[in-house]
Protein backbone atom coordinates (compact mmCIF):
# COMPACT_ATOMS: atom_id res chain seq x y z
CA UNK A 1 0.00 0.00 0.00
CA UNK A 2 1.40 3.15 -0.94
CA UNK A 3 2.67 5.58 1.96
CA UNK A 4 0.79 9.14 2.94
CA UNK A 5 3.76 11.64 2.21
CA UNK A 6 2.95 14.22 5.01
CA UNK A 7 4.54 17.26 6.79
CA UNK A 8 4.50 17.34 10.30
CA UNK A 9 3.69 21.71 11.12
CA UNK A 10 4.52 21.66 15.17
CA UNK A 11 5.59 23.22 18.29
CA UNK A 12 7.24 20.69 20.11
CA UNK A 13 5.74 20.21 23.03
CA UNK A 14 5.43 16.77 24.40
CA UNK A 15 2.05 15.77 22.93
CA UNK A 16 3.43 16.62 19.41
CA UNK A 17 6.44 14.56 20.35
CA UNK A 18 4.37 11.41 20.81
CA UNK A 19 2.64 12.57 17.59
CA UNK A 20 5.76 12.48 15.54
CA UNK A 21 7.07 9.65 17.17
CA UNK A 22 3.96 7.59 16.11
CA UNK A 23 4.65 9.27 12.23
CA UNK A 24 8.46 8.42 12.37
CA UNK A 25 7.66 4.60 13.19
CA UNK A 26 4.63 4.39 11.20
CA UNK A 27 4.96 2.28 7.55
CA UNK A 28 2.13 3.83 6.09
CA UNK A 29 3.67 7.54 6.47
CA UNK A 30 6.10 8.89 4.65
CA UNK A 31 7.13 12.20 7.21
CA UNK A 32 9.29 14.36 4.74
CA UNK A 33 9.43 17.14 6.90
CA UNK A 34 9.13 18.80 10.34
CA UNK A 35 8.17 22.46 10.31
CA UNK A 36 8.59 24.03 13.40
CA UNK A 37 5.95 27.38 14.75
CA UNK A 38 5.72 29.00 17.92
CA UNK A 39 3.52 28.15 20.65
CA UNK A 40 4.01 26.13 23.25
CA UNK A 41 7.58 27.57 23.60
CA UNK A 42 9.35 30.33 21.60
CA UNK A 43 10.46 29.27 17.86
CA UNK A 44 14.64 28.55 18.70
CA UNK A 45 12.58 25.51 21.35
CA UNK A 46 10.25 24.24 19.09
CA UNK A 47 12.80 24.14 16.39
CA UNK A 48 15.48 22.47 18.87
CA UNK A 49 12.50 20.27 20.30
CA UNK A 50 11.47 19.18 16.68
CA UNK A 51 15.47 18.80 15.95
CA UNK A 52 16.05 16.29 19.05
CA UNK A 53 12.70 14.16 18.07
CA UNK A 54 14.51 13.07 14.70
CA UNK A 55 17.87 12.29 16.41
CA UNK A 56 16.11 10.17 18.70
CA UNK A 57 14.04 8.54 15.99
CA UNK A 58 17.36 7.98 14.27
CA UNK A 59 15.90 9.71 11.04
CA UNK A 60 18.11 12.16 9.66
CA UNK A 61 16.47 11.80 6.66
CA UNK A 62 13.29 13.97 8.12
CA UNK A 63 13.89 17.73 7.04
CA UNK A 64 13.60 20.40 9.74
CA UNK A 65 13.05 23.87 9.25
CA UNK A 66 11.87 27.11 11.51
CA UNK A 67 9.07 28.82 10.50
CA UNK A 68 7.43 31.49 11.94
CA UNK A 69 8.59 32.88 15.23
CA UNK A 70 5.09 35.61 15.76
CA UNK A 71 1.34 35.29 15.50
CA UNK A 72 0.12 37.04 12.53
CA UNK A 73 -1.05 39.33 15.55
CA UNK A 74 1.66 39.95 17.63
CA UNK A 75 1.08 38.29 21.25
CA UNK A 76 3.35 38.81 25.08
CA UNK A 77 2.77 34.88 25.41
CA UNK A 78 6.37 33.55 25.76
CA UNK A 79 4.72 30.26 26.61
CA UNK A 80 4.18 28.40 30.12
CA UNK A 81 5.25 25.24 31.86
CA UNK A 82 2.69 22.86 30.81
CA UNK A 83 5.58 20.91 28.16
CA UNK A 84 8.40 21.81 30.84
CA UNK A 85 10.52 24.93 30.72
CA UNK A 86 12.08 23.84 27.07
CA UNK A 87 8.73 22.66 26.25
CA UNK A 88 9.80 18.85 26.09
CA UNK A 89 9.87 17.60 29.98
CA UNK A 90 12.95 19.15 30.83
CA UNK A 91 14.86 16.13 30.02
CA UNK A 92 18.72 16.19 29.48
CA UNK A 93 19.44 15.62 25.60
CA UNK A 94 23.07 16.03 23.91
CA UNK A 95 22.94 18.41 21.17
CA UNK A 96 21.25 16.51 18.39
CA UNK A 97 23.26 15.81 15.05
CA UNK A 98 20.14 17.20 12.88
CA UNK A 99 20.44 20.67 11.71
CA UNK A 100 18.29 23.08 10.45
CA UNK A 101 17.20 23.23 6.76
CA UNK A 102 18.54 26.85 5.72
CA UNK A 103 15.41 27.33 4.20
CA UNK A 104 12.54 29.66 6.24
CA UNK A 105 9.81 26.39 7.10
CA UNK A 106 7.42 28.10 5.13
CA UNK A 107 9.16 28.03 2.00
CA UNK A 108 9.82 24.16 3.00
CA UNK A 109 6.19 23.43 3.16
CA UNK A 110 5.73 25.68 -0.43
CA UNK A 111 8.55 23.61 -1.78
CA UNK A 112 7.66 20.30 -0.87
CA UNK A 113 4.14 20.73 -1.53
CA UNK A 114 4.79 21.79 -5.00
CA UNK A 115 7.28 18.65 -5.51
CA UNK A 116 4.51 16.00 -4.56
CA UNK A 117 1.20 15.20 -3.15
CA UNK A 118 1.33 16.14 0.63
CA UNK A 119 -0.66 15.66 3.41
CA UNK A 120 0.28 18.26 5.66
CA UNK A 121 -0.78 17.70 9.76
CA UNK A 122 -0.77 20.65 11.66
CA UNK A 123 -0.55 20.00 15.36
CA UNK A 124 0.61 23.82 16.69
CA UNK A 125 -1.04 27.55 15.81
CA UNK A 126 -1.64 27.72 12.54
CA UNK A 127 0.58 30.51 11.66
CA UNK A 128 2.94 28.50 9.40
CA UNK A 129 -0.48 27.54 7.04
CA UNK A 130 -1.61 31.28 6.54
CA UNK A 131 1.57 32.47 5.83
CA UNK A 132 1.62 30.03 3.30
CA UNK A 133 -1.54 30.76 1.80
CA UNK A 134 -1.26 34.18 2.20
CA UNK A 135 2.36 34.44 0.20
CA UNK A 136 2.48 31.72 -2.35
CA UNK A 137 -1.87 31.18 -3.16
CA UNK A 138 -0.76 28.80 -5.91
CA UNK A 139 -0.08 26.64 -3.19
CA UNK A 140 -3.43 25.86 -1.44
CA UNK A 141 -4.72 23.84 -4.25
CA UNK A 142 -1.48 21.79 -4.15
CA UNK A 143 -2.50 20.60 -0.71
CA UNK A 144 -3.64 16.85 -0.89
CA UNK A 145 -5.43 17.74 3.12
CA UNK A 146 -4.70 19.11 6.47
CA UNK A 147 -5.63 17.36 9.48
CA UNK A 148 -5.31 19.93 12.10
CA UNK A 149 -5.49 19.00 15.82
CA UNK A 150 -7.06 22.88 17.15
CA UNK A 151 -10.11 24.12 18.39
CA UNK A 152 -12.70 23.21 20.30
CA UNK A 153 -16.88 22.76 20.24
CA UNK A 154 -17.73 23.23 24.05
CA UNK A 155 -15.03 24.42 26.13
CA UNK A 156 -11.56 25.99 25.72
CA UNK A 157 -8.31 25.22 27.58
CA UNK A 158 -7.12 28.78 27.50
CA UNK A 159 -10.24 30.50 28.04
CA UNK A 160 -13.71 29.14 28.19
CA UNK A 161 -14.04 29.68 24.92
CA UNK A 162 -10.42 28.80 23.06
CA UNK A 163 -8.32 26.16 22.68
CA UNK A 164 -4.63 27.05 23.21
CA UNK A 165 -3.63 26.36 19.26
CA UNK A 166 -6.29 28.76 18.17
CA UNK A 167 -6.16 30.86 20.69
CA UNK A 168 -2.43 31.83 20.05
CA UNK A 169 -2.94 32.99 16.25
CA UNK A 170 -6.34 33.25 15.28
CA UNK A 171 -5.82 35.36 12.69
CA UNK A 172 -4.16 32.73 10.96
CA UNK A 173 -7.04 30.29 12.23
CA UNK A 174 -9.27 32.16 10.49
CA UNK A 175 -7.29 32.71 7.14
CA UNK A 176 -6.70 28.69 7.55
CA UNK A 177 -10.38 27.90 7.59
CA UNK A 178 -10.90 30.72 5.13
CA UNK A 179 -9.17 28.47 2.70
CA UNK A 180 -10.59 25.90 -0.13
CA UNK A 181 -8.39 23.20 1.02
CA UNK A 182 -9.95 19.58 2.60
CA UNK A 183 -9.41 20.16 5.97
CA UNK A 184 -10.05 17.07 8.90
CA UNK A 185 -10.08 19.45 12.58
CA UNK A 186 -9.18 17.21 15.47
CA UNK A 187 -10.95 19.89 18.31
CA UNK A 188 -10.64 19.40 22.71
CA UNK A 189 -14.26 17.66 22.47
CA UNK A 190 -12.42 15.20 20.48
CA UNK A 191 -9.27 14.80 22.12
CA UNK A 192 -10.14 14.47 25.20
CA UNK A 193 -11.29 10.79 24.48
CA UNK A 194 -7.71 10.15 23.85
CA UNK A 195 -5.18 9.82 26.79
CA UNK A 196 -2.31 7.26 28.30
CA UNK A 197 -2.16 6.73 32.15
CA UNK A 198 0.00 5.46 34.76
CA UNK A 199 0.02 1.82 33.03
CA UNK A 200 0.81 3.25 29.84
CA UNK A 201 3.62 5.12 30.87
CA UNK A 202 5.32 2.24 32.69
CA UNK A 203 4.72 0.34 29.90
CA UNK A 204 6.56 2.39 27.76
CA UNK A 205 9.41 3.04 30.49
CA UNK A 206 9.94 -0.63 31.17
CA UNK A 207 9.62 -1.37 26.75
CA UNK A 208 13.47 -1.46 26.60
CA UNK A 209 14.45 1.34 24.02
CA UNK A 210 14.80 4.93 24.51
CA UNK A 211 12.39 6.25 22.66
CA UNK A 212 10.02 4.50 25.29
CA UNK A 213 12.02 5.74 28.51
CA UNK A 214 12.32 9.16 27.00
CA UNK A 215 8.39 9.71 26.07
CA UNK A 216 7.47 8.40 29.59
CA UNK A 217 9.75 10.51 31.08
CA UNK A 218 8.85 13.30 28.78
CA UNK A 219 5.10 12.98 29.28
CA UNK A 220 6.20 12.77 33.33
CA UNK A 221 5.71 16.78 33.54
CA UNK A 222 3.07 16.51 31.61
CA UNK A 223 0.50 14.36 33.85
CA UNK A 224 1.61 16.62 36.96
CA UNK A 225 0.09 19.07 35.15
CA UNK A 226 -3.07 17.39 34.21
CA UNK A 227 -3.41 16.34 37.80
CA UNK A 228 -4.02 19.85 38.85
CA UNK A 229 -5.91 21.00 35.63
CA UNK A 230 -8.00 18.27 35.48
CA UNK A 231 -7.33 15.70 38.50
CA UNK A 232 -6.13 12.57 37.44
CA UNK A 233 -2.71 11.98 35.69
CA UNK A 234 -4.21 10.48 32.22
CA UNK A 235 -2.25 12.71 29.32
CA UNK A 236 -4.51 14.15 26.93
CA UNK A 237 -3.28 13.28 23.36
CA UNK A 238 -4.46 15.97 21.48
CA UNK A 239 -1.73 15.79 18.83
CA UNK A 240 -1.41 12.07 18.21
CA UNK A 241 -5.17 12.24 17.14
CA UNK A 242 -4.39 14.15 13.69
CA UNK A 243 -1.92 11.51 12.82
CA UNK A 244 -4.47 8.83 14.13
CA UNK A 245 -6.34 10.09 11.58
CA UNK A 246 -4.00 9.14 8.85
CA UNK A 247 -2.88 5.40 10.50
CA UNK A 248 -6.89 4.47 10.50
CA UNK A 249 -9.41 6.83 8.92
CA UNK A 250 -12.36 4.63 10.00
CA UNK A 251 -11.12 4.52 13.99
CA UNK A 252 -12.52 8.21 14.45
CA UNK A 253 -16.01 8.79 13.85
CA UNK A 254 -16.41 12.32 11.70
CA UNK A 255 -18.88 14.72 10.18
CA UNK A 256 -18.95 17.69 7.60
CA UNK A 257 -18.83 21.20 9.22
CA UNK A 258 -18.64 24.51 8.50
CA UNK A 259 -16.36 26.27 10.92
CA UNK A 260 -15.98 30.06 12.08
CA UNK A 261 -13.11 31.61 13.98
CA UNK A 262 -13.44 34.53 16.45
CA UNK A 263 -10.81 36.82 15.56
CA UNK A 264 -12.62 39.94 17.76
CA UNK A 265 -14.88 38.96 20.76
CA UNK A 266 -13.79 40.40 24.15
CA UNK A 267 -14.03 37.10 25.73
CA UNK A 268 -14.78 34.49 23.10
CA UNK A 269 -11.47 36.06 20.96
CA UNK A 270 -10.11 32.29 19.79
CA UNK A 271 -13.38 30.71 19.29
CA UNK A 272 -14.26 27.92 16.87
CA UNK A 273 -17.82 27.79 16.19
CA UNK A 274 -18.17 24.71 14.48
CA UNK A 275 -21.63 24.07 12.47
CA UNK A 276 -22.74 20.75 12.75
CA UNK A 277 -25.86 21.32 10.42
CA UNK A 278 -26.74 18.39 8.02
CA UNK A 279 -26.66 20.94 5.29
CA UNK A 280 -22.59 20.74 5.64
CA UNK A 281 -22.69 17.01 5.59
CA UNK A 282 -21.03 16.70 2.24
CA UNK A 283 -18.75 20.00 3.28
CA UNK A 284 -14.53 19.96 2.63
CA UNK A 285 -14.18 20.52 6.08
CA UNK A 286 -14.76 17.56 8.22
CA UNK A 287 -14.56 17.53 12.25
CA UNK A 288 -13.77 14.18 14.62
CA UNK A 289 -16.39 13.40 17.27
CA UNK A 290 -16.05 9.82 18.57
CA UNK A 291 -12.49 7.99 19.16
CA UNK A 292 -12.29 4.02 20.70
CA UNK A 293 -9.60 4.99 23.72
CA UNK A 294 -8.17 1.52 23.65
CA UNK A 295 -7.42 0.94 20.64
CA UNK A 296 -5.80 4.52 20.25
CA UNK A 297 -3.11 3.27 23.01
CA UNK A 298 -2.41 -0.16 22.04
CA UNK A 299 -1.81 1.27 18.15
CA UNK A 300 0.34 4.15 20.32
CA UNK A 301 2.44 1.15 22.15
CA UNK A 302 2.46 -0.88 18.73
CA UNK A 303 4.58 2.00 17.27
CA UNK A 304 6.44 2.94 19.96
CA UNK A 305 7.94 0.00 21.34
CA UNK A 306 9.04 -0.72 16.93
CA UNK A 307 12.17 1.62 18.00
CA UNK A 308 15.45 0.12 18.67
O1 LIG B 1 -4.70 22.54 23.01
C1 LIG B 1 -3.81 21.50 22.72
C2 LIG B 1 -2.78 21.95 21.73
O2 LIG B 1 -2.03 23.03 22.27
C3 LIG B 1 -1.74 20.86 21.42
O3 LIG B 1 -1.28 21.01 20.10
C4 LIG B 1 -0.64 21.15 22.39
O4 LIG B 1 0.64 20.71 21.93
C5 LIG B 1 -0.67 22.65 22.44
O5 LIG B 1 0.07 23.13 21.32
CA1 LIG C 1 1.09 21.09 19.66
Amino acid sequence: MARTRIIIDTDPGVDDAVAILMALASDQLDVVALTAVAGNSPLEDTALNARRLVALAKRPDVIVAAGCAEPLTPTNYVGGDVHGQDGLGDLVWDEPDVQLDSRHGVDVLRDLILEAPTTVVAIGPLTNLAVLAQRYPEVVAKVERLVIMGGASFHGNVTAAAEFNIWFDPEAADEVFKQPWPITLMPLDLTHQAFLNDEDLERLRTQGNEVGMRTANMLEAYAVFHQQWYGNRNVIMHDAMAIYELLNPQAIVKQGVVVQVETQGQHSRGATLIDRGMQHSQSHVLVGCEVDNDTFRSVVHQLLSSYR
